[in-house]
């Protein structure tokens, strides 16, 4: 042990025992500008607890965390809300050290666990279930698709406790541990960076998860998630900001900005986008311009989350969209972002496809076309006026505030 990581008390008796990973710039291809926690739970009681683990490399940093409370062979029981390897990743060298009696999953997170790590023997935790641990209760909610088949909420009615793995997370890194110790900004951008680019796509899963949380009526007073600052009542960020922004983003009520998002060869296609933009503010929307060589594809994704319309520009190269255009549109199709109108626009040299290719990709997303515009070369005038016609158009579309 090298007496550099301590755990933090979070509550009487219970700890987080986690990793902050300050490098982490990329998550599975979503920008990660300010790093990430990976957060684990420790419960001291009768029997003491453990809830996750994190990512397999910050194995030492947790067990030692742990070991600054108690001996961490005195782990009896970790709970596996989520399987994805950052919170799984440490669980098998957790399992070897700790020899913990019981290993508790959901159904889906007990397959997982034994496919991912080879891990059997996990005890499953049906949805709605309850059980002892010791002198504490622990009741289990599944989450399924949130954002994993497996994922599941613990909450610890004893310490009106929820800890919800990924959701209502954020990747920050950070030793603020309650987020009313960060700037409220901060937690708005990343909480929302996260909802954008992990939760959107399970939107009308979120709003249903809300429901049940408030049809069970659990009286939480603090929200642990997996990553990021906790929630705690009685401050102005608890769990009702969080919850209540959850609301807001999984009913994609379209807002009035209007992302226009491009890339350009030699600037033609570029000064079409700043025409829509014109064109969009002009008409009154809030436009935001994305070049893609300076715009991440989560950066884009992020702003959608309040917006009312998207417009994607690219030039024809080799038949087809821009690379880096391509990747957006498959990045962005995955995240379904409902309730947008949009348009495309685009130059070309010869063939011209790029255009037509972005009007099918944004219809295959349920985009409500209002319309596109192509040009060979560099825009005149014509053009122009057209991009900020359709800007205009894009604008007019959305009513949101
Ligand atoms: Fe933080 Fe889905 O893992």
């Amino acid at each position: 042990m090298s007496g550099t990581w301590k755990a933090v008390e979070l509550m009487e008796g219970f700890y987080w025992v986690g990793a902050v990973d300050w490098d982490l710039r990329d998550f599975h291809g979503y920008s990660t500008h300010r790093g990430t926690t990976y957060n684990a739970f420790l419960l001291e009681g009768r029997e003491n607890i453990l809830f996750d683990t994190v990512k397999a490399p910050f194995f030492d940093q947790m067990i030692e965390r742990i070991a600054s409370v108690i001996d961490p062979s005195s782990v009896s029981v970790i709970v596996s809300n989520h399987s994805e390897m950052d919170h799984s990743g440490s669980l098998p060298a957790a399992v070897a050290a700790m020899k913990p009696g019981r290993v508790i999953a959901s159904a889906a997170g007990a397959r997982n666990l034994s496919m991912q790590l080879g891990f059997e023997g996990v005890e499953v935790a049906a949805d709605g279930s309850r059980t002892a641990a010791g002198d504490t209760e622990l009741v289990f909610m599944e989450t399924k698709m949130l954002h994993w088949p497996d994922s599941m909420f613990t909450y610890i009615p004893s310490r009106k406790l929820l800890i919800s793995q990924d959701a209502f997370g954020m990747h920050l890194a950070t030793t603020r541990l309650f987020a009313d110790a960060n700037e409220e900004s901060v937690l708005l951008e990343e909480a929302g960076r996260y909802y954008a680019n992990i939760l959107m796509p399970y939107s009308q899963l979120v709003e249903r998860l809300l429901a049940k949380v408030a049809s069970a009526g659990l009286d939480i007073e603090m929200i642990a998630p997996d990553h990021g600052p906790l929630w705690r009542s009685g401050t102005p960020t608890g769990p009702g900001w969080i919850t209540g922004l959850y609301a807001r983003w999984a009913a994609q009520a379209p807002g009035r900005k209007v992302v226009i998002a491009y890339d350009s060869m030699w600037r033609a296609t570029e000064r079409m986008a700043h025409a829509v933009a014109e064109g969009a503010a002009e008409g009154g929307a809030v436009p935001v311009v994305c070049g893609l060589r300076s715009s991440h594809r989560s950066d884009v994704a992020a702003e959608l989350l309040d917006a009312g319309a998207l417009l994607l520009g690219s030039p024809t190269l080799n038949g087809d969209v821009f690379p880096t255009v391509a990747d957006l549109v498959c990045y962005l199709g995955g995240l379904k972002r409902r309730n947008l109108t949009g348009g495309a626009f685009g130059s070309y040299g010869w063939s011209g496809e790029s255009v037509r290719r972005l009007e099918e990709a944004l219809t295959g997303m349920k985009v409500r076309m209002l319309g596109t515009v192509a040009c060979q070369f560099g825009p005149d005038a014509g053009a122009l006026s057209r991009c900020r016609d359709l800007g205009g158009a894009a604008a007019a579309s959305i009513s949101g505030p």
